[in-house]
């Protein structure tokens, strides 16, 4: 528990540079990050900006694996998971395209693109370091309550929640938020050797509680998290008690 928004995003950061800077002595096998979108990641994307431009550290040997993506969304939309890669993250350090994973929301076979990413998943050796951020409601990426725990990337349908939520990067138009999202599954995120989760303010307090003191519930499917192993929550202090 942190004070504030800042110094969780500047924790993380600090902690992904020091796990890249660790896994460089292993020539050939990449560092495979998880990378999250949101309003939650984007300080901490900030920092690890702000660390490649001061030469503290180099993405050329990370493969990076993102959680989710709309279905329906042109990759230049401006709310795509791709875009928001590309403004907020990739556009500004020197990772390669081609090291770059997005899921595919417009592709013709949709159940084909989520096994592909498996597969691919599978083929680099698996992620090292899954970084994620929640929803009010609990769910991580897009595995909304209900969702199975040992759940692989599949297609997803919002719940009005989510879209009421997410409607605020939609002009408020809950007709302009697609209604599916292709995501990995919650067994996808529990597969990574490390899990950091990000969270902050009053409003995801509930979920927080839900995390941390809640059963394993495919309710809140953030509590999953408890049959990690190397698990971490890196929260700011709003978001440890509900106003
Ligand atoms: C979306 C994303 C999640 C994210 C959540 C919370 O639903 N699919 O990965 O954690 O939003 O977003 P924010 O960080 O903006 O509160």
């Amino acid at each position: 528990i942190q004070d504030n928004y800042d110094i969780i995003s500047q924790w993380a950061a600090a902690y992904v540079v020091s796990k890249i800077q660790a896994a460089r002595p292993t020539e050939g096998k990449p560092f495979v990050l998880g990378l999250p979108t949101g309003s939650t990641p984007l300080g901490m994307y900030r920092y690890l900006i702000k660390y490649y431009q001061e030469n503290k550290l180099s993405f050329k040997h990370v493969v990076t694996f993102n959680m989710d993506e709309y279905v329906g969304l042109d990759k230049q939309h401006p709310q795509s998971y791709h875009s928001f890669m590309r403004n907020n993250f990739f556009g500004h350090i020197d990772i390669q395209e081609s090291n770059t994973n997005i899921l595919n929301g417009n592709a013709s076979d949709l159940q084909a693109e989520c096994e592909l990413f498996e597969a691919k998943i599978k083929a680099v050796g698996g992620i090292d370091l899954f970084l994620g951020g929640i929803g009010p409601d609990g769910h991580i990426a897009f595995n909304e309550p209900g969702s199975s725990l040992s759940s692989r990337t599949r297609i997803k349908t919002l719940t009005q929640d989510t879209i009421i939520a997410n409607s605020r990067f939609f002009d408020d138009d809950i007709q302009k938020v697609p209604k599916t999202a292709l995501t990995v599954g919650v067994g996808t995120i529990l597969d990574a050797k490390e899990v950091l989760i990000l969270v902050n303010g009053h409003n995801k307090a509930r979920a927080l509680a839900q995390a941390v003191e809640g059963g394993i519930n495919q309710m809140w499917t953030i509590s999953a998290l408890q049959l990690h192993p190397h698990g971490i929550i890196v929260c700011d202090e709003a978001s440890t008690y509900d106003l």
